[in-house]
Parts: C-alpha cells; sequence; structure tokens
C-alpha cells in the first residue's frame, strides 16, 4: 500500500452562493466542523456582490433546512474560519486574493461547484496564483456530457492537476447502503458462489422519484435521465454489484476492478433502450414545448466476461413513477426440477438491496405454508434494515477528499469507460413515449425485457410494512 496522503489544509469553494452550496456543502461543512475535520480557512468564492455576513446568512440557513438544524457551537466554529472572496471568475485578480484568504494553507483543497465550463479559467486562474501546487480538486457530476466533452474536461483539468489530485464526486458513491452493499458483498464468502451466470439469472436496479423536475427544467434539459442518474449513479451501483473482488484494500485496486468491468460493458444499442417522458414535463419552466428529452429510461446491459456472460443486467430510472425508491435485484435461477406443484409459479430467490429511502439487505426464498399442502409462501431473511443513512453523503466524500482517500471517487479512465457504453444513445432522434405521472413509465419499457421477464415493483420497504426491527 502506498503511504497515506497528507491532508488538505484549507478548504476553498467555488460557487459559494448557488444551488449545491445551499443544499449539500454548507449541511456538510457544519458536520465536518463539528467533528473536528475543518480546522482550517474556509473560503467561499462566488462573483462580487456579496459579504461575509450575507454568506454566513445563507449559511444558516442552508443547514437549517438541509443539515438537520443548526449545532449552534460547531456553526460559530464555522463562521469563525469562514471567509468570502468575491470577483469575477475571469478576471485574474480574483485569484491572489484567494490566496491570501488561504493565509498559510499549502495543500488546499478547491471544491468547483460551477459549470464545467468554467473550469478551464478556474484552474488556471489558480494555478497562476500559486494555488494548485499540491492542491486537490473536487468536481461535480455531470463529469462532460458525452465521451469527447468528458475527455476534453479531463485534459483541462489534467494541465494543472495531476489525476491523483482530482476528486470526482458521484453523491452515490457517498451513501451508507451503497457502501453497505460493496460490504456485503465482500465482507461475506457466502454470496460469491452464488454471483455469476451459473446462479444469477439476472439483475434489475430501479431508481423511481415519484416526482418530477422540481424546477429544474432548464437544467434537465441539458441531461435527461441517462446523463442525470444512468451514467453516473446507476453504473457505479452495477459496478460494485458486478465488479470481481478487489486484490487489495487500497483505492486504485478497488477503482481498478470498476474499470475492468466498465470495459467489459458492450455499448448499448438503441435497441437495448426504451426512452420515455412523463405527460406534462414539456410544460415545465425552462423545457422546450417539443423536448424530447427523456425523463424515464429502461435499458439492457450486457457484460462480456466469464462472470456474466449471457446474465442480463437491467437499469430503470425515472421522475414522476409510481413511488420513490432505489432498489437492487439479483434474481437467482430456479430450481432444476420443481419438485413442489407450486413451483413454477413461484418467484425465484433473490437477493434485495434496497438503497433508499430505507436501507434493506434481504435474500428472498420460500417457505412452506402451514397446512397439509405443500404449497408455499414467500419469505424474506432479512439481513440489515435502518432507516439512517449514516453521515450525510456531501460530508463523508468531502472528508474523505481532505484526507486523500480517493476510493469513493470515479477516476478519469473509468469516467470515460462509462460514456463509451451510453455514448450509442445519446442522440435523441426519436420522441421519447409519453406516460402518465404516477404510473411506471411507458409501457414499451417491457420490450428491453427478455422472453418471461418482468419489471419487479420495487414495492415499499419493510420498513415502511412496519415489519419489526
Ligand atoms: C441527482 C440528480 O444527482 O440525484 C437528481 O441530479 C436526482 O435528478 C438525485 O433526483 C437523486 O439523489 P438521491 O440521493 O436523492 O437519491
Amino acid at each position: 500500500m502506498s503511504m497515506p496522503a497528507p491532508a488538505s489544509d484549507g478548504f476553498v469553494f467555488f460557487g459559494a452562493t448557488g444551488d449545491l452550496a445551499y443544499k449539500q456543502v454548507f449541511p456538510a461543512l457544519q458536520a465536518l466542523t463539528r467533528d473536528g475535520e475543518l480546522d482550517m480557512p474556509v473560503v467561499g468564492v462566488a462573483r462580487a456582490g456579496w459579504t461575509l455576513e450575507r454568506l454566513r446568512e445563507r449559511a444558516r440557513e442552508s443547514i437549517a433546512r438541509y443539515g438537520g438544524g443548526v449545532d449552534e457551537r460547531a456553526f460559530e466554529r464555522l463562521c469563525a474560519r469562514l471567509q468570502f472572496v468575491g470577483g469575477d471568475y475571469h478576471d485574474p485578480a480574483t485569484y491572489p486574493r484567494l490566496r491570501q484568504a488561504l493565509g498559510g494553507a499549502r495543500r488546499p483543497l478547491h471544491y468547483l461547484a460551477i459549470p464545467p465550463s468554467l473550469f478551464a479559467t478556474v484552474v488556471q486562474g489558480l494555478a497562476a496564483a500559486g494555488c494548485a501546487a499540491d492542491a486537490r480538486v473536487v468536481v461535480e457530476k455531470p463529469f462532460g456530457r458525452d465521451l469527447a466533452s468528458a475527455q476534453a474536461l479531463n485534459r483541462t483539468l489534467h494541465e494543472v492537476f495531476p489525476e491523483s489530485a482530482v476528486f470526482r464526486i458521484d453523491h452515490y458513491l457517498g451513501k451508507e447502503a451503497v457502501r453497505n452493499l460493496l460490504y456485503f458483498r465482500f465482507a461475506n464468502a457466502f454470496p460469491e458462489p452464488l454471483w455469476s451466470r451459473e446462479h444469477v439469472a439476472a439483475v434489475q436496479i430501479t431508481m423511481a422519484e415519484s416526482f418530477g423536475v422540481k424546477g429544474r427544467g432548464a437544467f434537465y434539459e441539458e441531461v435527461g435521465a441517462i446523463r442525470d442518474v444512468v451514467q453516473n449513479h446507476l453504473f457505479q451501483v452495477m459496478a460494485l454489484l458486478a465488479m470481481d473482488p478487489p486484490a487489495r484494500t487500497d483505492p486504485d485496486a478497488m477503482r481498478a476492478e470498476k474499470l475492468r468491468l466498465f470495459r467489459a460493458v458492450r455499448p448499448l444499442a438503441p435497441a437495448q433502450v426504451v426512452r420515455g417522458q412523463f405527460r406534462g414535463y414539456r410544460d415545465e419552466p425552462g423545457v422546450a414545448p417539443d423536448s424530447r428529452v427523456e425523463t424515464f429510461v429502461a435499458l439492457r446491459l450486457q457484460i462480456d466476461t466469464w462472470r456474466w456472460a449471457g446474465v442480463p443486467f437491467y437499469i430503470r430510472a425515472g421522475k414522476c413513477l409510481a413511488t420513490t425508491a432505489t432498489e437492487v435485484r439479483v434474481a437467482l435461477r430456479r430450481p432444476p426440477v420443481a419438485v413442489f406443484d407450486d413451483a413454477p409459479a413461484a418467484p425465484a430467490n433473490y437477493f434485495r438491496f434496497r438503497l433508499g429511502p430505507e436501507v434493506e439487505i434481504a435474500l428472498g426464498t420460500r417457505v412452506k405454508r402451514p397446512g397439509e399442502a405443500m404449497q408455499g409462501e414467500a419469505a424474506e431473511l432479512l439481513a440489515h434494515r435502518s432507516l439512517e443513512g449514516g453521515a450525510l453523503p456531501y460530508e463523508r466524500l468531502l472528508g474523505d477528499a481532505l484526507h486523500g482517500d480517493a476510493s469513493l471517487f470515479t477516476r478519469d479512465d473509468s469516467v470515460e469507460a462509462a460514456w463509451r457504453v451510453v455514448e450509442p444513445i445519446l442522440a435523441r432522434d426519436a420522441p421519447p413515449a409519453e406516460y402518465e405521472p404516477g404510473t411506471w413509465g411507458p409501457a414499451a419499457a417491457a420490450a428491453v425485457l427478455a422472453a418471461g421477464e418482468r419489471w419487479y415493483d420495487p414495492s415499499p420497504g419493510l420498513a415502511a410494512k412496519g415489519a419489526p426491527a
């Protein structure tokens, strides 16, 4: 294992007055301060016109709303460290002021909560003002909008920062449930002999949201479901499910396995994909009246490895669906011979990972129903259930980045490999199929399934059903 990297000694966030800072960054900063992880200058950068006082007020508001309430002691400590640098990102004079605000900090972390079109200007400004040497840079998704733009962004960042200093955030990887999925797979020996084409029939990953685009129509028009949640969040989940066990525990061993996996996923053909759009999306502010952007997608992935050849991996994601739930179901093959009469109709055994809103891990089995007949019913062996997600994803991820731990961040080669998979389906040649809000998307979504398969319904988790803890 390599030597642990030295911790960052300053925290800078660009886009300090923006939405991301408001919803995610301030709550994470309070939590990190409370845990004693942020004993360093904290500098918010945004265009001129704001004051430190106003930024503090905004931080308070943000934390009250999204951070589980203001912890006065931690908040006071955070405010004491918080500084504001206002200036145009295109103005070279902005960066020396940042350098000054950082004081003696020599290894700052720069979080770019700004549009990617500004990355080049900002990283060059940082370099020119002596803020980039030994520094780290954290960037947000969407990381590019296709393979070429992701490669261009990587080149831009690499002009100033080596890859080891670049941290690409995918907040899904910071979720407790997603980390538990990884833990469950590799901390237990019993799943591994089942975890291949020998025993797995199909894998389904569903990310359903019952709400729409929440006023983010203009943003959503630029992305759509494939770019918003599939190429990143759900591909990361798929990779954790499908990758081989890493040989070591260091971040690069894990990332190497993920990369191997992404490279083995066959680029999607249009016939493997169904796109949908909820009725009413075109009336959202910021959305074109003839928009072809998908708010729903269902697709079938093929993984060309000895472990997975022939096992379909299905992904389904959408807005305005029947419920809000993210769930993975790894369906096992049926017993080779039916011993009991009810066998053909019975669902096969499965592993179920509920990633949200609750966290659950369960194994679906059949047991005999009491009585004379050899008739069965479904029973789940529940390995884990929790209503709590642990630390906020951003708190965990920003804390890891400050320590230089890249395990939960995506590397340039993986991001590019993931774009390669979706590249053939990014063109919006055909209009998406319309679906009614509150349903499971267009009926055509069934077309991506193999014969005899159906989409499972990520019914309310056990927690919602009131099952005992
Ligand atoms: C974001 C997407 O990255 O993830 C949103 O832009 C989506 O469209 C969100 O709603 C889902 O994240 P979570 O953590 O609420 O499941």
